[in-house]
């Protein structure tokens, strides 16, 4: 007999801390996240436009917003693609950094991502993005490959990261 079973990780994020909520972004979110965006990443950041068409590629891109009593404190987000989801972001305002929330929302893609029976998350990051690259290998992430001068200004290399969500066992034929 040949059989194959998907076991699902336990995906389960801890809760938004106090003040603090998770939710779908909006469209009414676009300006702040521009804004936002052009503070975190000032060499690549999305424009209001870019923000506009990521949220209308949803159902298959998925992008979420923590917020607290100031307004925007983090967002992430993924690429739906079957077996695979992609991070297309993670970000958490710098007056929020370091209480867990970067883990927080990480945590919430994976959960997305399991629920849309992705087996794997993958993403890229700068060689040189240290707190990102700490946060993704103490999440589970491994390296997969690198790409050699792949962001600019520098060139810096790119970082392929994954992690499994599933484990197949394939039975014996
Ligand atoms: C990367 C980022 C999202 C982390 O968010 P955060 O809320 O500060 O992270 P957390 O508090 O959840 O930290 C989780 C883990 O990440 C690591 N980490 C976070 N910041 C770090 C830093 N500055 N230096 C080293 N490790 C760091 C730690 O291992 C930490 O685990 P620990 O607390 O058990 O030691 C945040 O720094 C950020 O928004 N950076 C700018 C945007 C960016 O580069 N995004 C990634 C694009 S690929």
């Amino acid at each position: 007999m040949t059989g194959t079973t998907a076991v699902r990780a336990a995906v389960n994020p801890a809760p938004a801390p106090a003040g603090t909520a998770l939710r779908d972004a909006r469209w009414s979110d676009v300006e702040a996240l521009a804004a936002l965006e052009g503070d975190l990443f000032p060499d690549d950041a999305w424009s209001a436009a870019s923000w506009w068409a990521e949220l209308a590629g949803r159902p298959r891109r998925d992008y979420v917003v923590l917020t607290d009593g100031r307004g925007i404190a983090g967002y992430a987000g993924l690429d739906h693609g079957g077996e695979v989801s992609d991070v297309m972001t993670v970000a958490v305002a710098p007056r929020c950094r370091g209480g867990g929330l970067g883990r927080l929302l990480l945590g919430e893609l994976e959960r997305r991502a399991c629920g849309r029976g992705a087996a794997h998350l993958m993403l890229e990051v700068r060689a040189d993005n240290e707190a990102a690259l700490a946060l993704y290998r103490r999440s589970g992430f491994v390296e997969l490959a690198r790409r050699r001068g792949y962001y600019r200004p520098g060139p810096v290399d790119a970082l392929v990261l994954r992690k499994t969500l599933s484990t197949n066992g394939v039975g014996d034929g």
